[in-house]
Parts: C-alpha cells; structure tokens; sequence
C-alpha cells in the first residue's frame, strides 16, 4: 500500500502545480503521510509560492545558486535526494513536469527503488533543443516512471506510442487548472493589493493592458533582443497601452531586458510576481505575450489571447482551442500579431474565448483516488 508520499520539486511552475496535489494528499492525512521536499532550485521564486498555498514543507535542500549551470542543480539535487531517500524511504516519490529538478527526483529515486509518479507527463515536441533542455527532462522522466498522470488525451496517445502500458496511463487534467481555479476565485472575491510598479487605473480597451512574461533558455541572446525590440516598438506605437513584464530573476533574462526596455513611460519591468497578483494581472490582461509553459495552459481557461514566443510547442491544444498562436522570437511576426489584436476586435473576439483544454480542476483528486487504490 502506497501510504508515505515525498512530492519533489523546486521552481516555481512546479510548485503552482504541485501545491494543490500536496493539499489534496494533506487532507487525506489518515490515509496518506505526505512529505513535501523542495530542492528549491529557484529560492524567492519558489519562496513566492510556498507562501501562497500556506505550505509546510518538510526539508528543504536550498540549493540555488545566482547564475547556477544546469550541472549545478543537477549534482546537487541528486546528492541532496539521496540522504534524504535512505533516511526517510517513501513509499512513492511525486515528481513534477520537465525541470532539472524533476528529472533528478525520478532519476535519485529510480536508483534508490522507489517507484516514481509523473505529474504532467506525456507532453512532447520531439525536438530537444527546443524547450531546452525541457523536453529532454521530460522524455528522460518517462522510463523512470511507474505512474503517468497525463494532462490530456493528446499527451496520453504520445505515451502509448512510446509503448508505455496503458493501464500505467491515466488522463487527469492539468493541475495547473485546479491551482488556477482556487486562485481566481479568491481574486474576483477580494483582488490582492495593487502590486509595487504596477501601473494605476482600470484598464479596458482604450487602455489596454499587455500581460508580459518570457525566460527560457533557447531564446536567451538573440532571441531576447528581438522580442524586446518588439515590445518596445509596440509600446511606442500604442502609447495609450499598459505594456507590463515581471521579469524573471534569471540574470539572462534581466540584463538584456532591463537594457532594452528600461526608460519607456509605457513599458513597467516589475518584480516577479506572487501568484495571487499574478493571476489578478491575467485576469486584468487584454492579451498575454509569453514564452512560458503554465500561461499556455492558464491564458485559455480565463479566455486571454497568447501569443507563445516559442519555434515549437509541446501544448497544442492551446492553439487548436484557437487561444493561442505561435508567434516565435521573430520582432517583425511578434508585432504584426500584436497590432491585429490592438486593433482588430473580430480577430481579437475569436481568440478570446474561455476553453478547457488542460482540465477541469479535479485533477488532483483523480490522482489521490488513484493511488488510494494503487
Ligand atoms: C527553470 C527551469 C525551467 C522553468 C523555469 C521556470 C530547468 C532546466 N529550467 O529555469 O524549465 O521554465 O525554471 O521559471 O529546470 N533565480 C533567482 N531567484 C529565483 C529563481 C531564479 O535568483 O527565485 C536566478 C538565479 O541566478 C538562478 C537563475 O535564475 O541561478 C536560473 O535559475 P534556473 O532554475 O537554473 O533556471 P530557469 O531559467 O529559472
Ligand atoms: N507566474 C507568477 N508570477 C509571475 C509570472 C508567472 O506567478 O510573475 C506564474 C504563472 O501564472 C504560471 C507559472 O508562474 O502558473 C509559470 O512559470 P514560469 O513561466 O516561470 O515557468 P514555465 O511555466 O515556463 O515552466
């Protein structure tokens, strides 16, 4: 009997995804012990969010350096898991998505013969460059794996044609629309403060709002300096926009884009946001600009446009529920894109409509159930 649960992870899109699946299994304390370990790969990122689930965690690795090489979190991630495995000996070890962190919570537990569940697995683009080095993590977490918890059909089908067995299979939904859910609600009930550097005022479309976010690794250089060039070209064209970007603490990521965008009236590089603010801001947005794996997935359940900086995605079903395009970090295509949901209310009305193709919200649960029964 499954009973003893180590849930692992370590930045923070893994643990918006993983908090309500550590309060699912918390509140099933008779029947399971749930052990919440952070490797904390990212540290005020990760802090953010422990604090906004209200989560106990119960060791915490703390291994995050400034500037740190993906040999880094992997060394010490495996090192950190391996005393901790010997010492408390799940029964089961959750591991979360496609980070460095995941990869090493599957691999560390693989090599202490404890069996591993995978939460949001089975998505892919076959390009390992691309999310780098994301997809690799993800598609090494597989063979580790004893539990796949598939966000969608299409995720599942990728599985199969791995030759995973079926019956290791189940479609749960993403969990990130059961954080998402639990959040919203609490913001349409009572809106967090305004958040520091945050521009003042309603917004709608006579000011609209433009929701920014962008970090990974193979846009870093080039492709940085041309999705800065065309914020910086649309905020100068649209001086009655609200051009928002809470800039991720990656250093790669601030210098070019605190170089670029600094000085514009129009344009607020803020702080990292806390969820709550964060999903307040989404639910404020005209349209999201993004290269990020969780607003693919949160933008069409609130009905908010993306436009995904990326070459390719492992989430397609955001652009067939017709809420998100893929836009790359071509200035030129990112602009044009851009203006036509400025200026175009039909083009912008048919990508705004609210779909569910993440889940429903229970996912979480059809996972404890699940291993209830394991
Ligand atoms: C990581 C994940 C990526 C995920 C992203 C989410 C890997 C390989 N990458 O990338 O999949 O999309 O997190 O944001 O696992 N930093 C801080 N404080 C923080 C967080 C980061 O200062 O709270 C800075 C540090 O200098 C750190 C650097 O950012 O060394 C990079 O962090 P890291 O986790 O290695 O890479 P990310 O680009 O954040
Ligand atoms: N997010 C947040 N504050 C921010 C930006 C993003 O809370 O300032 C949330 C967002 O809602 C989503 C998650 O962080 O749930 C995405 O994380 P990130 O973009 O860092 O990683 P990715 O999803 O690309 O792996």
């Amino acid at each position: 009997m499954i009973r003893r649960v180590a849930l692992i992870f370590g930045t923070r899109p893994e643990a918006i995804k993983m908090a309500p699946l550590c309060l699912e299994l918390a509140r099933r304390q008779g029947r399971f012990e749930p052990l919440v370990w952070v490797t904390a790969q990212h540290r005020q990122m990760l802090d953010q969010v422990l604090e906004a689930f209200s989560l106990i965690v119960n060791r915490d690795f703390n291994i995050m350096q400034p500037g740190q090489s993906l040999t880094d979190v992997t060394v010490h991630a495996l090192r950190a898991l391996e005393v901790a495995f010997k010492e408390d000996r799940p029964d089961l070890v959750i591991v979360q998505g496609d980070t460095t962190t995941a990869m090493c919570g599957a691999l560390a537990a693989f090599y202490q013969r404890i069996p591993v569940g995978h939460v949001e697995a089975g998505l892919r683009t076959y390009n390992k460059l691309a999310p780098y080095p994301e997809e690799s993590n993800r598609r090494m977490v597989t063979p580790l794996a004893d539990f796949h918890w598939a966000p969608t059909e299409r995720a599942r089908q990728n599985l199969l044609a791995e030759r995973i067995p079926d019956e290791q299979i189940m479609v749960t939904g993403n969990t990130v629309i059961d954080a998402l859910a639990i959040m919203v609600e609490k913001v349409r009930r009572e809106p967090p403060p305004r958040p520091a550097g945050f521009p003042e005022g309603t917004f709608d479309e006579g000011r609209p709002l433009v929701l920014i976010t962008g970090h990974r690794r193979e846009n870093f250089g080039g492709g940085f300096e041309e999705i800065c060039r065309a914020i910086g070209t649309l905020a100068d064209r649209y001086p009655q926009g609200e051009f928002v970007y809470p800039v991720h603490l990656n250093p790669n990521v601030q210098e070019p884009v605190r170089r670029l965008l600094g000085g514009r009236t129009n344009v607020h590089l803020i702080e990292p946001l806390e969820y709550r603010p964060f999903v307040w801001a989404m639910d404020q947005a005209h349209f999201l600009l993004s290269d990020s794996g969780g607003v693919q997935e949160e933008a069409p359940f609130l009905g908010k446009p993306v436009l995904v900086m990326r070459e390719t995605t492992e989430r397609p079903e955001a652009i067939d529920a017709g809420t998100a395009r893929l836009v790359g970090t071509d200035a030129e295509l990112i602009i044009a894109e851009a203006t036509r949901l400025l200026d175009d209310r039909a083009a912008y009305e048919a990508m705004s409509r609210a779909h569910n193709p993440f889940g429903d919200g229970q996912a979480c649960r059809r996972i404890a159930d699940a291993l209830a029964q394991a």
